[in-house]
């Protein structure tokens, strides 16, 4: 039997097509390319006498950089007690032996660190997105699209080139960090039973027209926000785009669409003592699973919202929850096992959610667990130095694969979402993610705001960042799942 399919008819491609670009077009667009050359230039030279346009930019990453270098403090220590600076903002991850879901995660958290400044990046170019015509075939429906394999493909990935997205921060830049390899940037997820829709960046931002996206949790909600801004802003024209930080909220913005993605940081969506965006790299990590109003009250009002939580759970077994309140200055907590405050704390969420969000006007996402790969004997690689040494995914699907990954709380998502009244997409990347233990920024990202130093990346055992994603990567193939839906909707 013929799946049944839905066609999507870019309809502004059609109209491209149709009128071959004038002549004076042209001319006035390199008129235009010379005027921004011009203003680029004095604006930079203003802002960085002494650099190029280039420079510039890498400058201000730069800047961002180092303010991020604000304030450090481990996990590590929780379990040491007094720890040495150098080794008090590694991330270090210890598994407990019990070969249950137990895996008690001690890590120095790569967030701590946030800017608070505004960045408008401008950049020379002129825009060409050729996108061809070609209708978008949409996926049935009952399509599962998480089940499937990755298959390798240089033709059509990656989605978009590291150097030209200049939007992409330090952590995740992983060849001009150094990388030698980037096959990993080559792997298409195949779905078993249906194709992903051809990613066509123009179509999305369409459906992004006068609206709001925006992605609340951590700092794997952050990863896969960089990638979408990625993803879209290529049809942005320079000097049509900007990237604004303040608190805890990160906006990009394509002028000519009045199209915003943004990123909220909540790593636990309730409220919690982690919550500071320029220090919440807290020991004693502490949330009030029924306080959801004062991030919520952020969460209003947008098209698409994209939530997760899950990283900041796993250093410790327990839960610690407040008896009382922050403003109160109450300090007692109970210690609550991880599954059951999870479910408080998603509960809070889904009744937020559904009382909140009108499913007429707004489409919502909840992503499940980002995985780890620190223990390379987890896929039998004795030799392996956690994610470290990986340049190709796991392929051999049965084989077990157990890398730590607490399913419990998989379940409980499930099993909120299934009982609320807004719908609520699973984005289940937890398992395809699992496969790909050569993804991760491993040695060739920042600590503290600054790039690792060749000793330092000389020793992954100790360094080696195999919680984060390199881009393009792994959360672009998340983002086509989101696409996927959102091109779909009428
Ligand atoms: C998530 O996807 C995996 C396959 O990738 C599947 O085994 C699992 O059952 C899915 N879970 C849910 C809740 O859909
Ligand atoms: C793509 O991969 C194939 C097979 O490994 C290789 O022969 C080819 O040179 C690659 N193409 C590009 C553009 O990297
Ligand atoms: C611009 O986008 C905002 C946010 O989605 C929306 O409220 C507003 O109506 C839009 N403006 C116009 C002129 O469409
Ligand atoms: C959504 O739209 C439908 C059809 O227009 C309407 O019947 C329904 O009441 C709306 N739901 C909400 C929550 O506004
Ligand atoms: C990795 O896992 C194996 C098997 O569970 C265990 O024996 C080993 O100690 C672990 N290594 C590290 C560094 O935790
Ligand atoms: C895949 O893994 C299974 C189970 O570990 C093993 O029996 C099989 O030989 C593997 N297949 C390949 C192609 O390595």
């Amino acid at each position: 039997m013929q799946p049944t399919r839905r066609k999507i008819f870019p309809e502004t491609m059609k109209q491209r097509k149709n009128n071959n670009l004038p002549i004076v077009v042209v001319v006035f667009s390199v008129f235009l390319f010379g005027v921004f050359m011009y203003n680029e230039d004095v604006k930079s030279i203003a802002e960085f006498p002494f650099s190029r346009p280039k420079a510039s930019e890498n400058e201000i990453l730069e800047v961002q950089s180092k303010q991020r270098n604000l304030v450090h403090e481990s996990m590590k220590k929780e379990k040491e007690n007094v720890g040495s600076l150098n080794t008090a903002d590694e991330e270090t991850i210890a598994k407990e032996s019990d070969q249950d879901l137990k895996k008690s995660i001690v890590l120095k958290d790569k967030e701590d660190e946030e800017e608070h400044e505004e960045v408008v990046v401008e950049k020379i170019e002129i825009p060409v997105i050729e996108e061809d015509d070609e209708d978008v075939e949409l996926p049935p429906e009952s399509c599962d699209l998480f089940d499937g394999q990755w298959v390798f493909d240089n033709k059509t990935l990656p989605l978009y080139i590291e150097d030209e997205c200049e939007f992409l921060t330090a952590q995740v830049t992983c060849m001009r960090n150094g990388r030698k390899d980037s096959l990993y940037q080559n792997w298409r997820w195949q779905p078993r039973e249906c194709n992903l829709p051809k990613y066509k960046p123009r179509l999305l931002v369409e459906k992004l027209r006068n609206k709001r996206l925006m992605f609340v949790g951590d700092s794997l909600n952050r990863n896969q926000w960089e990638s979408m801004v990625c993803l879209v802003q290529s049809v942005a024209p320079p000097g049509r785009k900007t990237w604004k930080k303040s608190g805890s909220l990160a906006v990009f913005r394509m002028e000519d669409y009045n199209a915003t993605v943004e990123f909220y940081w909540a790593p636990f969506l309730v409220r919690s003592n982690s919550d500071d965006p320029d220090m919440h790299s807290i020991l004693n990590r502490i949330i009030m699973p029924e306080s959801i109003e004062e991030h919520g009250k952020n969460w209003k009002d947008i098209d698409y919202l994209v939530f997760n939580t899950y990283i900041w759970w796993m250093n410790t077994f327990n839960m610690k929850v407040l008896r009382g309140s922050f403003d109160r200055g109450d300090t007692e907590y109970d210690e609550i096992d991880r599954p059951t405050a999870y479910n408080k704390v998603l509960t809070t969420w889904s009744q937020w959610v559904d009382k909140n969000i009108d499913p007429n006007r707004t489409m919502v996402f909840f992503s499940s667990m980002s995985p780890l790969h620190i223990n390379s004997t987890d896929w039998n690689n004795p030799g392996g130095i956690k994610c470290a040494l990986e340049k190709t995914p796991i392929l051999n699907q049965s084989m077990f694969l157990y890398v730590g990954t607490d399913r419990r709380l998989f379940v409980v998502t499930r099993d909120i979402i299934e009982n609320m009244k807004v719908p609520v997409h699973l984005i289940n990347i937890t398992k395809l993610s699992e496969y790909r233990k050569d993804a991760h920024t491993s040695v060739h990202t920042i600590r503290q705001g600054k790039m690792l130093n060749p000793e330092q990346q000389a020793d992954p055992a100790t360094y080696a960042d195999c919680i984060h994603w390199c881009l393009p990567g792994l959360p672009d193939t998340w983002n086509e799942f989101l696409y996927t839906r959102i091109i779909a909707r009428s």
